[in-house]
């Protein structure tokens, strides 16, 4: 069969390559569903049905064929090997492999990500664009093939390098971010920047190059529940985002949305809970307790220690990410969660047991403004459609996330001569309350 340039293939090219349901009228075949079976010229069968619907883009029920219909008289078909770009699909010398970009690939997140990518997708070639940030690290990609990844260090917000990246990429998986709250009340402005622009120059050039698109997004965007409601965020929640940070998250999905529908990029979004696991900074609560253990401080627990977060480990959230890529239905959002709900105090708790520490073998400090009391996700979704489920339960998570800490003491010291000793003093003080 032969497949032009651009990706496309008529109907006739469909017909000798083997379509079971010959003799179809054109108009006639303009809605309906048939079967077809052909190869894919770059290896591999499919076998399956097409749903023509008039003058709609509809994805087959593998997600790997597109259908529009021309002007109501021809019927063109798009291929697509799972999100292969059409440039990629095509060139000579990487027929079998697939470009993904990751931004933020050097941060907790998407560094687990792309370790998680290359040991279980063979097949994919991974480009990490970061800014290595005081959050990013490059030896969060230690240890991976670098035949299998490309390092940029580079700004989401340059337009020009993220447009030369795109060019050559099958799908882009969006993780770069200013993360952490209490930074985003500090100061704001990093946050505007990074996850409000820097999303729109990715999403232009996703338009541009037509590359698949993925937003990670958290589940902050939907505010907090109160600790005695039943409730959990769904994908139907209202948004009604409390922090700086979670307000330009909530930005940058509005974003990704308007592009979906307005421009038809590609794009799908997660909205994930709280991850823990290796490599995560030690802003965040888990492995800033554990480090202070570690360094002989006491941890501190803000306000009165019961605001509930919903754990998953970072190795789960990987997985769900690659399922939401490679088979979610384009346009849609995809809420991530493994029902961790746990109160800090009692996280807190696990930790000081897990180190072999007393119980009351830390300190009360002053809450964080605005500080969102309960996190929930509803999943249901995720599982019911693509299959999906987690694998690591809290408590085995934790404790492999302390021996991981405990193993990696010189990975936290490089952080602490970055000053983190200092921030921690000027953003907690050693007051206490
Ligand atoms: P992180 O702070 O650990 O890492 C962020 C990475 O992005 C760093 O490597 C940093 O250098 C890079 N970066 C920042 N600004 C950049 C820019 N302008 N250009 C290029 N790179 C830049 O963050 P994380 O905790 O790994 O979170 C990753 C993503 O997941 C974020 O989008 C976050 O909103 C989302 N998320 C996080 C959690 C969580 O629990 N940590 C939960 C749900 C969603
Ligand atoms: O829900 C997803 C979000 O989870 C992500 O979008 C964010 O990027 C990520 O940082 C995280 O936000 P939180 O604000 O929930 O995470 P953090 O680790 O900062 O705090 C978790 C809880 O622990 C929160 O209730 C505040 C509390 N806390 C935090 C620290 C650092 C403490 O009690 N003591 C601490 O020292």
């Amino acid at each position: 069969m032969v497949v032009p340039e651009d990706g496309t293939a008529n109907f006739d090219s469909f017909v000798s390559a083997g379509l079971q349901q010959p003799g179809l009228k054109i108009p006639g075949a303009n809605t309906g569903e048939f079967a077809v079976a052909f190869k894919i010229v770059t290896g591999g069968e499919y076998n399956g049905t097409v749903k023509l619907d008039q003058g709609l883009k509809k994805e087959s029920e593998h997600g790997i064929i597109q259908e529009n219909l021309h002007k109501g008289l021809q019927v063109f078909l798009q291929i697509q090997v799972g999100f292969l770009h059409k440039k990629r699909l095509y060139a000579e010398n990487r027929r079998d492999t697939m470009t993904i970009i990751v931004t933020g690939g050097a941060g907790f997140i998407g560094s687990n990500f792309v370790h998680w990518v290359v040991e279980h997708q063979p097949d994919v070639h991974v480009t990490v664009l970061d800014k290595l940030t005081y959050a990013g690290n490059r030896a969060n990609l230690d240890g991976i093939d670098a035949g299998r990844l490309t390092f940029v260090k580079g700004d989401i917000c340059d337009a020009e390098l993220v447009d030369s990246l795109f060019a050559e990429a099958d799908a882009c998986v969006h993780f770069a971010a200013e993360s952490h709250n209490d930074n985003s009340i500090l100061g704001p402005a990093p946050f505007v920047k990074t996850n409000v622009e820097g999303t729109f120059t990715l999403l232009e050039a996703a338009r541009a190059h037509d590359v698949r698109f993925h937003h990670i997004s958290t589940d902050e965007v939907y505010g907090d529940l109160a600790l005695d409601d039943p409730a959990r965020f769904t994908e139907q929640t209202p948004y009604r985002p409390s922090s700086p940070y979670s307000s330009t998250k909530a930005a940058s999905d509005m974003l990704v949305r308007a592009w979906v529908r307005t421009y038809g990029v590609r794009a799908t979004i997660s909205n994930c809970s709280n991850n823990y696991g290796p490599r995560q900074h030690i802003e965040k609560f888990i492995p800033r307790q554990i480090t202070n253990i570690l360094n002989g401080i006491r941890p501190k627990l803000y306000g009165d220690g019961r605001n509930v977060r919903d754990w998953i480990h970072t190795e789960d959230h990987s997985s769900a990410v690659w399922e939401i890529l490679t088979r979610g239905r384009l346009g849609e959002t995809y809420l991530i969660g493994a029902d961790g709900e746990r109160g800090n105090y009692d996280v807190l708790q696990a930790i000081l047991a897990e180190m072999g520490r007393a119980p009351d073998d830390f300190d009360w400090v002053r809450d964080r403004p605005g500080h969102d009391r309960r996190y929930a996700i509803d999943s249901t979704k995720l599982r019911e459609e693509l299959g999906w489920s987690p694998r690591v339960c809290f408590d085995e998570g934790l404790q492999r996330t302390v021996a991981w800490c405990l193993e990696h003491a010189c990975w936290f010291e490089k952080l602490r001569r970055q000053g983190f000793d200092a921030y921690m003093q000027r953003q907690y003080g050693l007051d206490g309350r």
